[in-house]
């Protein structure tokens, strides 16, 4: 039988290629809602979804229409739409949307099989995540709000490196090489997903460090669409002017090459938006409430939250930097659309009431 709830879900497209820090992002995201989320109780274990109290992460690689083998016969990759069913993700994300609980299927990334699927109920905001949430229409106008993260290619090919290389093993050769065979798909059809997107998190080279090639310390852009119904973009000192601001001196100690920030209007796919750009590392977390007093329109419920959030995961990758400031403002601005959402159908069924 079916599930039905009040149908309230509201729904979050978070894309980006593997490796570029989305499940590090939900972390982060699903604390600041409020309690960390964790694979589901008593289910399969290789199961790729995560639960909290009021949000649920699927992974989209669970419409994985081919398994590993048959990409192999068919010759695609999982980055290719003949890979995956877009036809049943519309379907049960719509589903989901109205407060209908769907069996959804579990691509195994062990076996790289299609394991038997797994029920998920309605939560109040579902997280979709994955290489194409943005991709077919359909799904993109289920979306409240859509993220892409936009990992330069100097900057993905360090941090696979690192982890491929130290964790799996693999050759500097063998990395270059999946890369290479990866980017004509990525191109064609993970990475136009950005224009789409209410909110890219840009992760670029540092540009103080001249020539640098390490892709340690990173230049991190924030940009937020403007107009966009329950999200008003964050600033730094006045909204809509343009502004290049050195942190660094008496209040925030910088070791080389410092942390520079800037702000201002720009134009992004042909739509108007603010960006907010983060270059450099901070020494110490704590002191970074000094430039958290400096941001306006953050949607904290307190102040210092986002120093607090970030000192509470000091350990995950991106702390010191701009990635981990921008994916926590992110959250909270998602936090307080969902509220605002929450708000105004409340108020929308007291009015339908008193009619
Ligand atoms: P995904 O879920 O997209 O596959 P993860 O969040 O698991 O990505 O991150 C994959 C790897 O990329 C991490 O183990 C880490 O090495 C690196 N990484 C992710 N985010 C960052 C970051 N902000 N700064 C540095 N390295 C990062
Ligand atoms: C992408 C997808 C995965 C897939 C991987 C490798 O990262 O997100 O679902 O497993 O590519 O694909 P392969 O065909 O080599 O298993």
């Amino acid at each position: 039988g079916e599930i039905r709830c009040s149908g309230d879900t509201i729904v979050i497209g978070l894309a980006a290629d593997s490796g570029c820090g989305k499940s590090t992002f939900m972390r982060r995201l699903t604390s600041v809602f409020g309690g960390a989320a964790e694979p589901p109780k008593g289910g399969n274990p290789d199961s790729n979804t995560l639960i909290s109290d009021t949000t649920t992460v699927i992974c989209l690689d669970d419409y994985h229409s081919l398994d590993r083998t048959g990409r192999k016969v068919e010759g695609v990759t999982a980055l290719d739409p003949r890979a995956n069913n877009f036809d049943l993700m519309y379907e049960q994300v719509k589903a989901l949307k109205d407060g209908i609980a769907v069996d959804k299927p579990i691509y195994n990334h062990v076996s790289g099989l299609l394991d038997p699927p797994e029920l998920i109920k309605p939560p109040k905001i579902l997280v979709i995540e994955g290489l194409h949430p943005m991709y077919d229409q359909r799904v993109r106008d289920l979306l409240d709000f859509s993220i892409y993260l936009d990992i330069s290619n100097d900057v993905k090919f360090a941090w696979k490196i690192q982890r491929d290389m130290a964790e799996r093993g693999h050759s500097l050769e063998s990395i270059k090489a999946s890369i290479e065979a990866r980017k004509p798909d990525f191109d064609a059809y993970i990475d136009p997903q950005k224009q789409y997107a209410d909110a890219v998190i840009e992760v670029l080279p540092t540009q103080l460090i001249p020539d640098d090639n390490e892709g340690k310390v990173l230049r991190v852009k924030l940009i937020m669409k403007e107009g966009v119904k329950y999200f008003s973009p964050v600033y730094l000192f006045d909204e809509g002017s343009t502004v290049s601001w050195i942190p660094c001196g008496r209040k925030l100690t910088c070791s080389y090459p410092g942390i520079k920030f800037a702000y201002g209007p720009d134009t992004y796919y042909d739509h108007e938006v603010s960006v907010l750009e983060m270059d450099g590392q901070f020494d110490r977390l704590d002191e970074l409430i000094y430039v958290e007093s400096h941001l306006s329109n953050i949607s904290t419920k307190f102040y210092g939250e986002i120093t607090q959030q970030m000192l509470k995961h000091s350990d995950f990758p991106g702390s010191n930097n701009g990635t981990g400031l921008f994916q926590t403002i992110v959250g909270l601005k998602i936090r307080d659309l969902f509220e605002q959402i929450t708000a105004s159908k409340a108020s929308a069924t007291l009015e339908a009431t008193k009619a």
